[in-house]
């Protein structure tokens, strides 16, 4: 997809493989937006960025995604900013080894990794409507192999595994994007998940920084993790393939519970009631598989 002079917005820019990714995306001249929930760090992000991609149009913009009124206000502001969106990638993600809570009393993981992109999502999408043809992508992981979705207890409240809790958030990610797919099929806008592969990021320091010596033999670069996301976003040879999950630019089959449509639509709705988007919880689809 050409991106020159179109908009795109890019979630995590300021570390690992969100950061490689708007560097690569950036050198396509597009205008780049990006919600960071430090804007001193991402001052830094932003100045590596603008010098190695030749790229002056690069924007900031407050964004927490572990708190609703955050993200809201994000929206509200980009709209007021700009028109239209063309590419949307929802790549920040985190993995924690305590448990802890957003702001608005939400087990951390599921609120940072599932209902923060869920929510900043629908709020941007008529935006993305208007930008048509575009694109929306979504950073998932292998990881959600590990488990299935606890509808009778998302957040853990019962039993909290640290890797459980990843692993839910991750096959949300897939979830949502076949769902989301679904409903956007006619309107011109595609929506992908990738995994991004082992990658050395600061992910890593907090699930074991003591194995990092030995995992980082094995380990991709930042720059190697972004390559399927930026294939996803600009490669004319994914242009009206949606609904997928792509590790090393291929696509690949996910987990059974990822492809279950019921779980899928069940998740979108528990996600509208948390987020109060009820009104986004209208679609009644005909699913079919498309992996
Ligand atoms: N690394 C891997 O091997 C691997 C494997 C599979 C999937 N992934 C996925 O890849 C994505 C990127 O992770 P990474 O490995 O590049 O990790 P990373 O280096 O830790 O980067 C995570 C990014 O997310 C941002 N972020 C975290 N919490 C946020 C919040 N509340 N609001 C806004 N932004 C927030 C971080 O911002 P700060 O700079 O402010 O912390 C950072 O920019 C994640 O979705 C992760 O699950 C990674």
């Amino acid at each position: 997809m050409k991106l020159d002079g179109k908009n795109v917005v890019i979630t995590g820019a300021t570390s690992g493989i969100g950061k490689e990714a708007a560097i690569e995306i950036a050198r396509m001249k597009p205008c780049l937006v990006l919600p960071v929930r430090n804007l001193e760090k991402g001052e830094q992000v932003k100045k590596q960025i603008v010098a190695e991609s030749d790229n002056p149009a690069v924007y900031l913009m407050k964004c927490d995604l572990a708190s609703f009124d955050s993200i809201r206000n994000f929206a509200r502001e980009f709209k007021k900013q700009f028109s239209g969106l063309h590419l949307l990638i929802n790549n920040a993600g985190i993995w924690q080894n305590k448990k802890s809570e957003t702001k608005d009393g939400i087990e951390m993981t599921f609120g940072v990794n599932h209902l923060g992109p869920f929510l900043l999502t629908n709020l941007l999408l008529d935006e993305i409507r208007s930008g048509v043809p575009a694109r929306i992508i979504n950073v998932s992981s292998e990881a959600h192999r590990y488990t299935g979705m606890n509808f009778n207890d998302p957040e853990g409240k019962k039993k909290f595994s640290t890797f459980k809790a990843y692993g839910q958030s991750k096959l949300a990610n897939i979830l949502f994007t076949r769902y989301l797919a679904q409903m956007l099929r006619e309107d011109g806008v595609t929506v992908n998940c990738m995994h991004p592969g082992f990658v050395a990021t600061n992910l890593f320091d907090r699930i074991a920084p003591f194995l990092r010596p030995v995992f980082g033999l094995f380990m991709k670069t930042p720059r190697q993790g972004a390559e399927t996301i930026v294939f996803l976003a600009l490669s004319p040879g994914v242009e009206g393939s949606t609904g997928g999950y792509y590790v090393n630019k291929k696509k690949k089959k996910p987990s059974g519970a990822a492809l279950d449509n019921k779980a899928a639509e069940k998740l979108w709705m528990l996600s509208s009631q948390y987020t109060g988007m009820e009104e986004t919880s209208l679609i009644n689809l005909p699913f079919e598989n498309q992996i």
